[in-house]
């Protein structure tokens, strides 16, 4: 195979405005019928990509698994997973995004294996006290049989689960993907190789899974609320702000100052690629939100995902809250914010928040500085597909005995083209049902409708290029939000380029002049110093 010969422009700091498009394979392009995406069918859209106009493309974990986690459980680092293609395919992608200008980023899922990997199934054999066993947190069960403490999965139910022996193993997710422990040197030495393998083939960067999590503190010790703990931690379970940001902070397995350590040992390896601008963004869920500059030291992460506009609603003073913290959390340390509306673990935003409202939303966010994260078929205003329970895969639908649904309706496949489903997705039957109701969001009917999402996507990617991504700080216009009133309009300037958001049901008139540049839906009116900005609609403004 060949080492991937890179063409991409030379910016050490590319990441810092970057577009990333984040497409599970699996979810993308089947091209041999068995109802999973593959590495073909990634090769074959990359002109779409590069036509959409994104920088880089994030790849959650395509590596062998047996999927009891979408492959968030590898079973081995350094294959493809035979379903997705080989590894000569992944380095045909590899190649031909570089071709066009974009970047790869992989997904490093490090706190946990598959009880699949070769390391687990010798630590079963091997037994208690053994060196296998040490690369994992294997435990006693206590004198009356209970597990060594009372920590609560993610996924719901305990996190130890018990082995032949009667000894328990860890896992913060589910019971098959036991934790590692990072206090282990096999450990940190077999990931070292890890990334090397990849950076070798050409991977550009890394998105680090629950990169708050390696270490732990006080494994034999009972947490004394945990229950409350496990449900502060899941975006998606109602609580209390007040009780959940007290939580928080008492997690005993996250934000432990040794993940750093962990994390400046790598800023080494990725800077000994020299040339090759290689980036790092780390999956953080930190409290107190400024916990998460300590990830972009100089000597460590080079992004850290902010997850606020996940959940946020589509309200002005909350929006205009979250973002300026963001920016000014990140200024603090000299980094930029990310931003995403979407993502693989979260509800689709347009079925969050509506079709109208994600679009002036997106439009609003593809303007502020910093990198953006776009999930792929967010780019379609893809809604989230109503999955019957029988064809559910997620594990937090099985661990939570069906109370949580889990996140298979943000990951349902792409509809490409035609008026039945599964919209050209694959000729057989797909790994999660397409909508029937999906044939006016294919790609093949948005690429020739001027007005569609698609092209607002398309047009909104170009004209960020040309006028935004070197532009100056945000300066926040005044606007009723700042005076502390419900606020209907939400507003910023970026150098010679000015944003704004009308959230209300009714057309705004502003006094104001600048070419448009875009709207997000609707027509503006301008004339004679005055700008009418339609309903729930977003325009930049040239001056
Ligand atoms: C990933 C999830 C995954 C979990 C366990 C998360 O942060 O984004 O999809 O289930 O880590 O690996």
């Amino acid at each position: 195979m060949n080492t991937s010969t890179i063409t991409l422009s030379s910016d050490p700091e590319w990441y810092r405005k970057a577009v990333f498009y984040e497409v599970m394979v699996r979810s993308f392009l089947d091209t041999n019928g068995d109802g999973y995406g593959d590495f073909r069918g990634m090769i074959d859209k990359l002109d779409y990509l590069q036509w959409l106009g994104i920088d880089a493309i994030w790849l959650p974990p395509f590596f062998q698994s047996p999927l009891r986690d979408g492959g968030y459980d590898v079973a081995d680092y350094r294959e493809v997973l035979p379903t997705y293609g080989s590894t000569a395919d992944f380095d045909e992608f590899l190649q031909g995004a570089h071709d066009r200008g974009m970047r790869v980023v992989i997904d490093f899922v490090i706190n946990h294996t598959s009880d699949q990997h070769v390391w687990f199934q010798e630590a079963l054999k091997a037994g208690r006290g053994s060196k296998e066993r040490a690369r994992f947190h294997f435990y006693d069960a206590n004198s009356d049989g209970t597990p060594p403490n009372n920590w609560i999965s993610l996924f719901g139910g305990p996190s130890w689960t018990q082995v032949d022996d009667g000894q328990f193993y860890l896992h913060l997710f589910d019971s098959s993907q036991p934790d590692l422990n990072w206090d282990n040197p096999d450990v940190a030495e077999d990931f070292e190789k890890t990334l090397r393998f990849w950076l070798d083939l050409g991977a550009d960067g890394f998105r680090i899974d629950v990169a708050h999590g390696l270490v732990k503190e006080d494994v034999l010790k009972d947490h004394p609320d945990p229950q409350g703990l496990s449900d502060a931690l899941r975006l998606d379970m109602p609580m209390d702000p007040e009780r959940r940001y007290a939580l928080l902070p008492t997690v005993p397995y996250f934000d432990r100052q040794g993940v750093h350590e962990i994390y400046r040992k790598w800023r080494t390896i990725f800077d000994s690629y020299g040339s090759r601008e290689v980036m790092a963004v780390a999956e953080a869920w930190v409290h107190p939100p400024v916990n998460a500059t300590r990830y972009v030291r100089a000597d460590e992460l080079h992004q850290v995902f902010n997850f606020d506009l996940l959940d946020a609603a589509f309200e002005a003073e909350q929006l205009y809250g979250l973002m300026s913290a963001a920016i000014d959390l990140m200024k603090s340390v000299g980094a930029l914010p990310t931003w995403a509306l979407s993502n693989h673990d979260s509800p689709r935003v347009a079925s969050r928040i509506g079709d109208l409202q994600s679009r002036a939303l997106a439009l609003f966010v593809l303007a502020l500085p910093g990198s953006c994260y776009v999930f792929a078929g967010q780019e379609l205003g893809l809604p989230d597909g109503v999955i019957p329970d029988e064809a559910r895969q997620d594990p937090i639908y099985f661990r939570t005995k069906g109370v949580q649904k889990g996140r298979d309706g943000a990951r349902v496949p792409l509809p490409w083209k035609g008026e039945t489903a599964p919209f050209g997705f694959t000729s057989g039957k797909p790994w999660l049902p397409l909508q029937e109701g999906w044939k006016d969001l294919t790609v093949e009917k948005q690429e020739s409708d001027p007005r569609s999402t698609l092209n607002l996507y398309r047009n909104a990617l170009n004209l960020r290029a040309e006028h935004l991504v070197n532009n100056g700080e945000v300066e926040w216009i005044e606007s009723p939000v700042h005076g502390g009133k419900s606020a209907s309009l939400l507003a910023f300037k970026r150098g010679n380029v000015s944003v704004y958001m009308n959230l209300s049901d009714l057309p705004i008139e502003i006094e104001v002049n600048g070419k448009l540049l875009v709207v997000s839906s609707g027509i503006v009116d301008g004339r004679d110093g005055k700008v009418t900005i339609p309903p729930v609609s977003t325009i930049w403004l040239h001056h």
